[in-house]
């Protein structure tokens, strides 16, 4: 007999159908007569309410049945009484098909702090929450695809192993065969790389986005999504050190253009959520809720999960400069009550995520982005402006997340990309490549990076950016 899944049983399967399903056990409950197992095999939120008579040869097994178990149950489906779906099966044979000692098996039907799971992570996905995060995952990742596709853009897979670095920051992972107890050197006593695997010093790519530049011009529109990795120390909750970027790049965009394909596309993802995954966000959102609560008063969130998600998707995003967002933060009640943990002070300085969280949290009420940064705190690679300042960068910056999205449009002037690069010391010689995009053909072009763990935090409205990647690789941590 084939497997049905849960999901199936539970959204069009009829009372008086014969099935067979195999999943994990939630819970058990026995009384005198009956027993009622909840299994879960991952495929909904949902779990199927297996319902068995008690008699001599199932109390037995029933006996060996634990929270954590794999089972194989074949019955017929009722309409269910009190189980809250609207079937239930009532079991005629249980297999079980691996046991879980309940002596040592971590998960018990009940609430375990996202802490304790974060150290059981190759059992976590067992659990509500992280099943409904790790489904909508998959249903974002389909969702990017689906929209790049049916816009003509064509993916490209992009170098994870670079000999570029492409954001000029040292901030990377050197791969590297060499023995690191006795490595080669050169005539002035410096590890000499071209003995190395690949004769040059290697390391893990920051960025699709030099490689994905060469593609979009002669393809136009192209989008990277590959995995991203940052030896930066950055202990937070919005940063890892392996984390996924979608990178489009688009030959003939300026930065309206590359501001306007942002926001469609992150309302066509917030819309996509809210319609393919409602039953895990309402789950999800539930569950904030609760965390909320246990939070002061003035702590807790304005709107709950899916009022944030239609707050996306209501409001039109705010395009401001630099400047003005420098403007109003100089001005602002924080900042004259000294209450930013960065003073805004001088023009030129980095915006912090503080200060981005009260354009949008508390002048703007709504998406912002900001465009023409101070060239001095962007990349090389992204195109200057006429007043020698600034360069046409933009960012997306989203409640609770802060930057969700960096871009630009890029400088596409061989002479003053050239001169960019020696007043920034990248070297020519490692990106000779990247210049000669310049020199044959070349156009007006823009691109942005989507931080895929933050889409995800925003989504699913989970605190911590550890509980949205299976894995997470963050300093000191890189177990399972
Ligand atoms: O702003 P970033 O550094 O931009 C780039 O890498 C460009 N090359 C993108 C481009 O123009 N093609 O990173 C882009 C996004 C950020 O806005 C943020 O969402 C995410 O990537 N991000 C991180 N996410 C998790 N952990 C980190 N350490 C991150 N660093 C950046
Ligand atoms: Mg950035």
């Amino acid at each position: 007999m084939k497997r049905t899944k849960i999901i199936e049983i539970l959204s069009t399967a009829k009372p008086g159908e014969n099935v067979l399903i195999k999943a994990w056990v939630r819970n058990k409950r026995v009384s005198k007569n009956v027993a009622f197992i909840a299994l879960n095999d991952g495929s909904t939120i949902d779990n199927l309410q297996v319902v068995v008579d008690v008699d001599d040869k199932t109390e037995v097994l029933l006996s060996k049945i634990h929270t954590g178990a794999a089972l194989s149950v074949c019955g017929d489906l009722t309409e269910s009484a009190g189980s809250g779906q609207n079937v239930e099966l009532l079991s005629k044979d249980i297999e079980i098909l691996g046991q879980a000692n309940p002596d040592e098996y971590p998960l018990q039907p009940k609430k375990h702090s996202l802490e304790f799971l974060r150290e059981i992570a190759h059992l976590r996905f067992r659990t509500n929450t992280f099943g409904a995060v790790f489904r909508i995952r998959h249903n974002m990742t389909f969702a990017i695809h689906k929209f790049f596709n049916d816009k003509g853009f064509y993916n490209i897979h992009t170098p994870i192993i670079t000999g570029a670095d492409c954001e000029g920051a040292g901030e990377m992972f050197r791969v590297s065969v060499l023995n690191p107890k006795n490595p080669p050197l050169d005539d002035d006593g410096n590890v000499d790389y071209s003995k190395d695997f690949f004769g040059k010093e290697t390391n893990l790519t920051v960025s699709g986005q030099l490689e994905g530049e060469l593609a979009a011009l002669a393809l136009s529109e192209i989008y990277t999504f590959g995995p991203t990795f940052r030896a930066e120390n950055s202990n937070t909750t919005r940063h890892l050190s392996e984390f996924w970027m979608i990178e489009p790049e688009m030959a003939f965009y300026d930065i309206n253009d590359n501001m306007d394909l942002a926001e469609e596309m992150l309302k066509y993802l917030v819309s996509y959520a809210l319609k393919n995954c409602s039953k895990d966000i309402e789950f999800l959102s539930k569950r904030r809720e609760q965390e909320q609560n246990q939070k002061p008063v003035n702590q807790r969130d304005q709107m709950n999960l899916i009022e944030r998600l239609n707050f996306i998707l209501n409001n039109k995003f705010e395009r401001i400069s630099y400047t003005d967002a420098y403007e109003i933060l100089k001005i602002s009640k924080p900042n004259k009550k000294k209450q930013f943990e960065y003073p805004v002070e001088k023009w030129g300085f980095d915006l912090q995520s503080e200060h981005e969280r009260y354009l949008v949290e508390k002048h703007f009420l709504k998406p912002v982005i900001i465009t023409d940064y101070p060239q001095e705190i962007k990349a090389f690679y992204m195109k200057q402006n006429d007043d020698g300042k600034t360069a046409r960068a933009m960012d997306v910056l989203f409640p609770q997340i802060g930057e969700i999205i960096g871009g630009s449009q890029r400088e596409e002037d061989y002479n003053k990309l050239k001169t960019r690069m020696k007043e920034m010391n990248i070297p020519e010689k490692e990106l000779w490549w990247y210049l000669e995009t310049r020199k044959f053909g070349t156009v007006p072009h823009s691109g942005y990076g989507l931080g895929f763990e933050r889409l995800m935090l925003f989504v699913t409205g989970m605190s911590n950016i550890r509980d949205v990647i299976p894995f997470p690789r963050t300093p000191k941590n890189a177990e399972f």
